[in-house]
């Protein structure tokens, strides 16, 4: 008998990430992100866990819209109120965990990093590309806040369009208008310093590889070290 032990080959179907890791882990989060997004596997294809700290000093988790990846610098966006709650938990404490799951390809990123506000000009732009509704919407929301009931935020509509002396008439006419940004609504960018990616196998055997850099914020910026990767057992 070989003294050399064999490998079980059913192990090797499905997904592998490449032996030798990639330097970032961006490239490969990327192309899961645009197959994903390009195929429309789900209505929301783009949607992520985001787990911040609560006031109580346990984690706290909803979904949200990652809108853009930046390879570049290894961070994502994603949109808000930055008074809702979690605005106010990232406010306490800038740093997210967030995870991405592709079931029909049995793919998972998970990111844990600090979070910082994205520019005025990307929100600005964000926003403006919205539909009028969800411009409107912004507006009406007071996100996280209790209200009496649906036909009092209902309510709130009227409210806004008077407040912010929008043409209620064109609006009823259904025409697109200008809606301004509210300054309590933005953008917020995450830059990535922990990163995994998860991709199904045969058995349970799954391929898992995480990647960690050194990072910090200085006025906003993020001042990055070079990645350093390793595999995962499963
Ligand atoms: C598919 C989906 C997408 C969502 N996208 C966003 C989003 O991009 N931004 C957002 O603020 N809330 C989004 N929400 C609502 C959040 O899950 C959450 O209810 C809201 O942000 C309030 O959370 P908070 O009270 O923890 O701040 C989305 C919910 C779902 C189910």
């Amino acid at each position: 008998m070989s003294e050399q032990t064999e490998t079980v080959h059913f192990y090797d179907e499905g997904e592998r990430l490449p032996d030798d890791l990639p330097a970032s882990p961006f490239p490969i989060f990327k192309q899961w992100f645009d197959q994903a997004w390009n195929e429309r596997i789900t209505p929301n294809a783009n949607a992520m866990t985001i787990s911040t700290l609560h006031e109580d000093g346990y984690p706290d988790s909803r979904i949200v819209l990652c809108k853009e990846i930046e390879p570049s610098n290894g961070s994502i966006v994603f949109y808000t109120n930055y008074n809702g709650a979690k605005g106010k938990q990232l406010a306490a404490n800038a740093f997210a965990s967030v995870v991405f799951h592709w079931d029909k390809y049995e793919r998972q990123v998970r990111i844990r990093g600090p979070i910082v506000h994205a520019s005025e000009e990307e929100s600005d732009r964000y926003f403006a590309s919205r539909r009028l509704e969800s411009r409107l919407g912004a507006w009406i929301s007071d996100q996280s806040q209790p209200i009496e009931s649906r036909e009092a935020l209902l309510n709130k509509a009227s409210e806004v369009i008077s407040k912010l002396n929008l043409d209620a008439s064109a609006l009823m006419n259904g025409e697109d208008i200008e809606i301004p940004r509210p300054p309590h609504w933005g953008g917020f960018r995450l830059h990535a310093m922990h990163m995994e990616l998860w991709a199904g196998g045969v058995g349970r055997i799954h391929d898992r590889a995480r990647w960690t850099r050194d990072l910090r914020i200085e006025n906003d910026q993020p001042i990055a070290g070079e990645w350093s990767s390793t595999r995962l057992q499963p």
